[in-house]
């Protein structure tokens, strides 16, 4: 198989495309068939041997991938050949397929292309984690971020913004803050033409910065710090310049202000379900729309040497991702109009999945399952509803009004409704035999995200996202759902449901 390979530490004109082998699956390994790889600052760190892990030689650089799994090691239970996934592998991703230990791989939602999988985590995972576990960032608070244009600045961006934050980004060149202002940033500051302290007195009446997100240090960083409010803090997030600043210890304490470290690939192995949690509210974010990722260009392998070049050379506005093979079919979601395309009444094209028994369940967590057929929801389905749960509201129930008043002019199906659907997909989707039964027991989460007005077709699809075994035996099976609606890429719900198995 292909791989962009390093043989000698350097600058990426030193890596070239090889013809290698894989060594052997391990037993808690997987391999992973690559489709797309995202480009991080530690692909340029790590080339040179400058970054905090150090593989032997020869290796490829790449450590966020997004593929399809193709061999399982032998000690591995929750994943499947077959699941689609992302892993940060650190390195090795540069390459038409990778090794990687099963801990550092998750599956992704039938509703996430490649690309996205690639690029997303990292610079999200970071900025989310670094705003809201560190700076705990509250809505109305000011934001100044530096190197914001970058990957993880203008996550940053996009999640301040998503957090109820006022921005200042900050960047080298007018171009890159043009980008910022696109992406959402309420001020702009040019720092290689302007004076930082100047500009966020102006922007800020003098009253100072709450929060500095810096990923770039050097010289920059003291004047940040100096124009920090009461009470600050002071995000140290990485140093692209390749500086580590110094700082008086007077400024932390005259402004009572906080500096605080940012190390989110430690967090996310200490504090698992804490890191699982902020990856779900990425994911949703981008289900939603509310965040995306700015892709800066589409590089194919033969170019991932000139992506980390690129990277190196400060080209890069947004995130720079590697593409290693297309996928064949597009995904059901934000980017794919696969749900639109799919003709009505015409049944989804799809395996049941049968479990045979409890104890098979495991192998099966990761899977995704569906689409199921799509559903027409009729007024008497509504009417229906209505009357079961005794909510008459005029938006489901009053069709004439609904034509007077309501957008499409048509009453809309109540959330719970379709939600209420799911298990109905559910047995479509999944068999479980030789059990006595399997019901919805639970809701841990759900977000209505697009009404479904009267006679939409919906569909489900739905991951097997975990799984807890009780003291009695019995088994908590984890799902997360995704109802589609034809002809609209935005999903109309996604909840995470979960059903007892006794
Ligand atoms: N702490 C953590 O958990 C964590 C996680 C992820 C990344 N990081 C660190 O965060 C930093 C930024 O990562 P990134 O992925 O956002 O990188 P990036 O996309 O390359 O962005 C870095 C930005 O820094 C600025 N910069 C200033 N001097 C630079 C130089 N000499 N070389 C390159 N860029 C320079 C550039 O903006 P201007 O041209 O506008 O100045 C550039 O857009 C890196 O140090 C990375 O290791 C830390």
């Amino acid at each position: 198989m292909k791989a962009l390979l390093c043989t000698a530490f350097g600058l990426p004109d030193n890596l070239a495309i090889t013809e290698i082998e894989l060594l052997p699956l391990q037993d808690t390994e997987v391999r992973i068939a690559v489709y797309a790889c995202g480009v991080n600052f530690p692909d340029a760190l790590i080339i040179q041997n400058k970054y905090q892990f150090k593989p032997s030689l020869p290796f490829s650089p790449g450590g966020e991938v997004a593929g399809i799994i193709v061999a399982v090691g032998n000690a591995v239970k929750h994943l499947l050949i077959g699941t689609r996934v992302l892993a940060l592998s650190i390195w090795g991703g540069f390459a038409e397929e990778i090794n990687v230990d099963a801990s550092r791989v998750f599956p992704i939602p039938p509703t996430m292309d490649f690309i996205t999988a690639a690029s997303t985590l990292y610079t999200f995972g970071t900025s989310y984690h670094a705003l809201k576990d560190r700076a705990t960032l509250k809505s109305g608070e000011t934001v100044l971020i530096l190197g914001a244009a970058g990957g993880v600045g203008s996550a940053a961006i996009m999640l301040a913004k998503q957090m109820g934050a006022t921005v200042i980004a900050a960047a080298s060149t007018a171009d890159k803050l043009a980008f910022c202002k696109e992406i959402g940033a309420d001020f702009c500051i040019n720092y290689s033409e302007e004076d930082l302290r100047s500009r966020l007195k102006s922007i800020t009446d003098d009253k100072g910065v709450d929060v500095v997100y810096d990923a770039v240090g050097g010289k920059l960083a003291e004047p940040a710090f100096r124009s920090i409010a009461w009470n600050g803090r002071y995000l140290v997030v990485g140093f692209a310049t390749g500086e580590i600043p110094q700082l008086p210890f007077n400024l932390p304490l005259l402004k009572g202000a906080s500096i605080i470290g940012v190390f989110w690939g430690s967090f996310a192995e200490r504090e698992p379900s804490a890191s699982m949690q902020n990856s779900m509210d990425i994911v949703r974010w981008l289900q939603e729309g509310k965040i995306h990722q700015p892709i800066h260009k589409i590089y194919s392998l033969e170019e991932a040497g000139t992506a980390i070049q690129d990277l190196m050379l400060r080209k890069v506005l947004g995130k720079a991702v590697v593409e290693i093979k297309k996928e064949k079919q597009e995904p059901l979601s934000m980017h794919s109009s696969v749900s639109t395309k799919s003709k009505s009444d015409e049944p989804a094209a799809q395996n049941k999945l049968v479990i045979t028994g409890k104890k098979e369940i495991t192998k099966h967590i990761g899977k995704t399952i569906g689409p199921s057929d799509w559903l027409t929801i009729t007024q008497e389905m509504i009417d229906s509803f209505a009357n079961t749960t005794f909510d008459f509201q005029w938006v489901h129930t009053d069709v004439e009004k609904a034509k007077m008043l309501l957008p499409e002019g048509k009453t809309i199906a109540h959330g719970f409704l379709s939600l209420s659907l799911v298990s109905q997909f559910f047995y479509q989707l999944i068999q479980i035999e030789n059990i006595p039964a399997f019901f919805n027991y639970g809701l841990n989460k759900v977000r209505f995200i697009a009404p479904v007005p009267v006679n939409s077709k919906i569909r489900l699809v739905a991951t097997l996202s975990g799984m807890e075994e009780l003291s009695n035996g019995h088994i908590k099976l984890f799902i997360n759902s995704t109802i589609m609606k034809e002809g609209s890429e935005k999903p109309v719900l996604i909840a995470e449901i979960i059903s007892l198995i006794t």
